[in-house]
């Protein structure tokens, strides 16, 4: 065995675990992708779980290395939500960042420490609220004007006083796809600074005894790769609280500058050495909290990440159906796509691709690997190199790891995936294959639409 070179000489697309063997195929934590197909069937996700924990290990050592304060490193859920992810989290120590009842309710079955969790959303809805207060989430960060009554109310209902940190929004555009874009000027995220809506929300929760104002966050956005926007988004959010400070005494606890640090997802695009932008992104919040008067005590500084935490831990495989030239191409179709990643349909996302049984033959086709969904712009990948698939081999496609599941839908009544997660040549079977079944397990029939129109 060996570590993956050709055709990827890109080893970082690929799960740390992941080497070639004598007989071409590709392996994950020790196990072979082949072998997992024929076992689990296809579309599989496969997860290395040794990859999560180094990502987590580099980002917390990469913080504490250049931040003198507290630091807290928190997994953005929404990249994967699942409880096996959530206690690889929780064991690593890491901090969660939930957005919904959902993801709440995941981290509490698995037992995940509340402290550490921190509520986030737009519109968080009464019973969501309800349910982060039931569950002593360690802080809600507030979006709106009129969470910060729900907050208060539901504070001053149960004797409890809730730490928040409120959102802001400091009207940086980072260099990204304008969906993955929140902390521009025109976002539905926060209270944006420029417009002054900011500071009426930090007086609001400032007045309200029942509400511990911890802090500040930001967040401007996914697949950032630089740090230029991050300083200018840190400043500026570091120059509101000292106006803040000055005008209504605000006490700068915690800071968040949020997550987006940037993976590739291909040969073609640049490396993104994360560990170090998320080092830089710990010195770039240390300058400002310095210069703008927040270093006796400096505040705890958290980070966000998602996708730079799972991506690259993840390969999606799926079996090749049938491969056709039409016009001037050459379409593979697989049993995957837009309804497992939806990423390529909704921002032209690009992939890579190898076979899984023939990791090391030339790449020497130009193939575009379609979906089995009934729409034409169900394409994974519109031009991969690969050696020319046959019907009924494996194509592998690495950094699958966040935002493919968990954006993943039933669209034309298709079974979502199984995933398995590897380690140290074991592969454990975290989510079974939705059967047809379940997927009308949830419909009512004639007599349960009685019952219900009775109730
Ligand atoms: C508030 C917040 N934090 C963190 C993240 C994670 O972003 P990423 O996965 O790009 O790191 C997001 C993503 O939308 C977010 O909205």
């Amino acid at each position: 065995m060996r570590r993956v070179s050709t055709p990827a000489t890109n080893a970082d697309i690929f799960p740390d675990t992941a080497r070639i063997g004598s007989d071409g195929h590709l392996a994950v934590g020790g196990c072979d992708l082949v072998a997992l197909a024929a076992q689990h069937g296809t579309p599989l996700y496969v997860y290395d779980e040794a990859s999560i924990r180094a990502r987590a290990g580099q980002y917390r050592e990469a913080l504490a290395r250049v931040y003198p304060g507290r630091v807290t490193v928190c997994y953005a859920a929404k990249a994967y939500c699942a409880p096996w992810i959530l206690r690889v989290v929780a064991d690593e120590g890491l901090g969660l960042d939930v957005v919904s009842g959902g993801e709440l309710h995941a981290a509490r079955v698995v037992g995940f420490p509340m402290d550490r969790v921190y509520f986030h959303g737009n519109n968080k809805s009464a019973d969501e609220l309800a349910l982060a207060f039931a569950a002593s989430v360690g802080r809600v960060v507030v979006d709106n004007r009129e969470e910060i009554d729900r907050l208060a109310t539901l504070a001053r209902d149960r004797g409890v006083r809730q730490a928040v940190l409120l959102r802001v929004g400091p009207g940086v555009a980072a260099h990204t796809h304008a969906h993955l874009q929140t902390g521009a000027a025109d976002t539905k995220f926060g209270l944006d600074i420029a417009s002054g809506a900011a500071a009426d929300g930090l007086r609001d929760i400032l007045a309200r005894r029942e509400l511990e104002l911890r802090g500040l966050h930001m967040h401007l956005g996914s697949q950032i790769a630089d740090t230029e926007a991050y300083r200018e988004g840190v400043e500026r959010l570091f120059r509101f609280a000292a106006e803040m400070r000055a005008g209504a005494r605000l006490v700068l606890r915690e800071v968040s500058p949020g997550g987006g640090f940037a993976v590739r997802y291909g040969p073609d695009e640049t490396p993104v050495d994360t560990p170090r932008m998320v080092g830089d992104v710990g010195r770039v919040v240390l300058a400002a909290a310095r210069s703008h008067g927040f270093a006796d005590p400096l505040p705890d500084l958290t980070i966000e990440p998602g996708r730079a935490l799972v991506a690259t831990a993840a390969l999606a495989l799926y079996r090749v159906g049938s491969v056709k030239r039409t016009g001037a191409r050459t379409y593979a179709a697989v049993d995957g796509g837009m309804a497992d990643n939806i990423r390529p349909t909704a921002y032209d996302a690009r992939y890579t691709a190898v076979l899984a049984a023939r990791a090391n033959d030339a790449a020497d086709a130009t193939v575009t690997v379609a979906g089995r969904y009934c729409e034409s712009g169900d394409i994974l990948i519109r031009e991969a190199r690969l050696p020319l698939p046959r019907a009924g081999e494996l194509i592998a496609i690495p950094v699958s790891g966040a935002y493919h599941l968990s954006m993943a839908s039933n669209y034309n009544q298709v079974p979502r995936p199984a995933v398995v997660v590897v380690a140290e040549g074991r592969a454990r079977l975290v989510r079974r294959r939705e059967t047809y079944d379940d997927l009308l397990s949830l419909e009512l029939d004639e007599r349960q639409e009685r019952e219900a129109a009775r109730d």
